[in-house]
C-alpha cells in the first residue's frame, strides 16, 4: 500500500511510521557513539547500560524488578524479540494461541518454528460480555499441544488497550493451561485519555511465565532504529538469547547507548508524544465521522479502524485498492491480520502523521466517491 501511495501521489495513512523524528538529543547520543568508536560488535545480550536502563524503566513504570545481567536482553527491534521468543519456545507441532487481528510477523514466525497457530478473535466492542477476549473464546482454541499465548496490548491494528479485568481473564487462562505468554508491548507508552497500560507480567503468578517485548521505535519515534528488548524470568530470557545467537547474534552497537540515554534521561518524552498523538487521533476520528465513516476510537497506538460495510463495501482490500483513485488516500485492509473473514470489512488508518497531512487526507476523503 505504501508503494501504491508513492505511485499514485496519494496521502499515505497506511503504514504506521511517524513523519517527524524523535528528540534531537537522542540522535546526538547516537552520533557521538558512532564517532567515539562504538562501532564493533556489542555483547550478545546487549550493552550493560541499556540492559540497566530497561530494568530501571520496568521498575519505575510498573514495579517489575529484573536483574539486568540475566533477565534483560537487547534485540534488533521487537521484531527480532518476537522471532527469537517463538523459535526458543515453540517446537514443531506445538500450538501458539494468537489474538487476531495479529501483527503480521506472528504467524510467519510460528510457521518458521513449525508451530501451529490457533487464533482467538478480539472483539472490537469495549462492552463485550466477558471482555474483548472472553474465557470461552480462549478455551475454544486450547489443547494439550498449546505452549505459548502471544499477546499484544496496546494492540495493533485496533488500538485496543486491554483492561485489568481482561488481562486477568487471559492470565488465569495461561496459568490454568500452563502457557508461556509472549507479550508484545511496543506501544506501552502510547495510550490516551489516561488509559493505563498494564503489563500482564504484573499480574499474580505471571512474572515467571511471561516474556515481555518492547522497543525504542514507537515510544521515541525512531522506528527505523530497530533497537528492542526483552524482559522476563531468567529461564525465558536466556532461552530467547539462545535463539538470538543464531539470528543476529548481536544488535546495532552505536544505537544502544543512545537508547539507554533515551530511557534514562528523556522518560517524559513519550508522555508528551502520547498527548500530541491523542489530539491527532481526535482530529482523524472526528474528521472520518464527519464524512460519514464509521470509526473506532482507539485507546492507544497509532491506529484507528473503520467498518466500510455501511458504504456498501464487503472487501477491505478492494476498497483500499480503489481509494487512491477515488480519493487520493491510502489505508490498510485488515483481512491480512486475520485467519478467517472476521476483518474483511475493516480498514486501518494511521494518525501518526503531522496535522496538515491528516487534514489533507480528510479533505480528499470528503471530496472523494467513497460509497461503492
Ligand atoms: C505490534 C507490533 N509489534 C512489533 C512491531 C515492530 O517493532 P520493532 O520496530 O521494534 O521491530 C510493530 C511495528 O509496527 C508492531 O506494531
Amino acid at each position: 500500500m505504501s508503494a501504491l501511495a508513492a505511485a499514485t501521489g496519494a496521502v499515505n495513512l497506511g503504514q504506521g511510521f511517524p513523519d517527524v523524528d524523535g528528540p534531537e538529543k537522542i540522535i546526538e547520543e547516537a552520533v557521538s557513539a558512532l564517532r567515539s568508536g562504538r562501532n564493533q560488535y556489542a555483547p550478545g545480550p546487549g550493552i550493560p547500560a541499556l540492559r540497566e536502563a530497561v530494568a530501571a524503566h520496568q521498575e519505575r513504570h510498573y514495579g517489575l524488578t529484573f536483574d539486568p545481567a540475566r533477565e534483560v536482553a537487547v534485540t534488533t527491534g521487537a521484531t527480532e524479540g518476537i522471532a527469537a521468543a517463538i523459535l526458543a519456545l515453540v517446537d514443531p507441532g506445538d500450538e501458539v494461541i494468537l489474538v487476531e487481528p495479529y501483527y503480521d510477523s506472528y504467524p510467519a514466525m510460528v510457521q518458521f518454528a513449525g508451530g501451529v497457530r490457533r487464533p482467538v478473535t478480539l472483539s472490537l466492542d469495549p462492552a463485550a460480555p466477558g471482555g474483548r477476549l472472553p474465557r470461552a473464546a480462549l478455551e475454544a482454541q486450547v489443547s494439550s499441544r498449546s505452549k505459548v499465548l502471544l499477546l499484544n496490548s496496546p494492540h495493533n491494528p485496533t488500538g485496543t488497550v486491554l483492561t485489568r479485568e481482561e488481562l486477568e481473564t487471559v492470565a488465569a487462562f495461561a496459568r490454568d493451561h500452563d502457557l508461556t505468554v509472549v507479550s508484545d508491548e511496543v506501544y506501552e507508552r502510547l495510550t490516551f485519555d489516561g488509559t493505563p497500560h498494564i503489563p500482564i507480567a504484573t499480574l499474580p503468578g505471571m512474572r515467571e511465565r511471561t516474556l515481555t517485548l518492547s522497543s525504542i521505535g514507537k515510544s521515541y519515534s525512531f522506528t527505523g532504529w530497530k533497537v528492542g528488548w526483552a524482559t522476563g524470568s531468567e529461564h525465558l530470557v536466556q532461552a530467547l538469547i539462545g535463539a538470538k545467537q543464531w539470528l543476529t547474534f548481536t544488535s546495532g552497537a552505536p544505537l544502544q547507548p543512545a537508547a539507554a540515554y533515551a530511557l534514562e534521561h528523556l522518560d517524559h518524552w513519550p508522555k508528551e508524544l502520547a498527548l500530541d498523538l491523542q489530539e491527532r487521533r481526535d482530529l482523524l476520528c472526528a474528521g472520518l465521522k464527519g464524512i460519514g465513516l464509521d470509526v473506532t476510537i482507539p485507546e492507544g497506538t497509532y491506529f484507528a479502524v473503520s467498518d466500510i460495510a455501511d458504504l456498501g463495501w464487503s472487501d477491505g482490500l478492494e476498497f483500499c485498492r480503489a481509494l487512491p483513485e477515488r480519493a487520493g488516500v491510502v489505508a490498510i485492509p485488515l483481512q491480512g491480520f486475520y485467519d478467517g473473514d472476521a476483518g474483511k470489512h475493516l480498514v486501518r488508518w494511521t494518525f501518526t502523521k503531522q496535522r496538515d497531512v491528516i487534514e489533507e487526507a480528510l479533505e480528499r476523503l470528503g471530496k472523494g466517491q467513497l460509497a461503492r
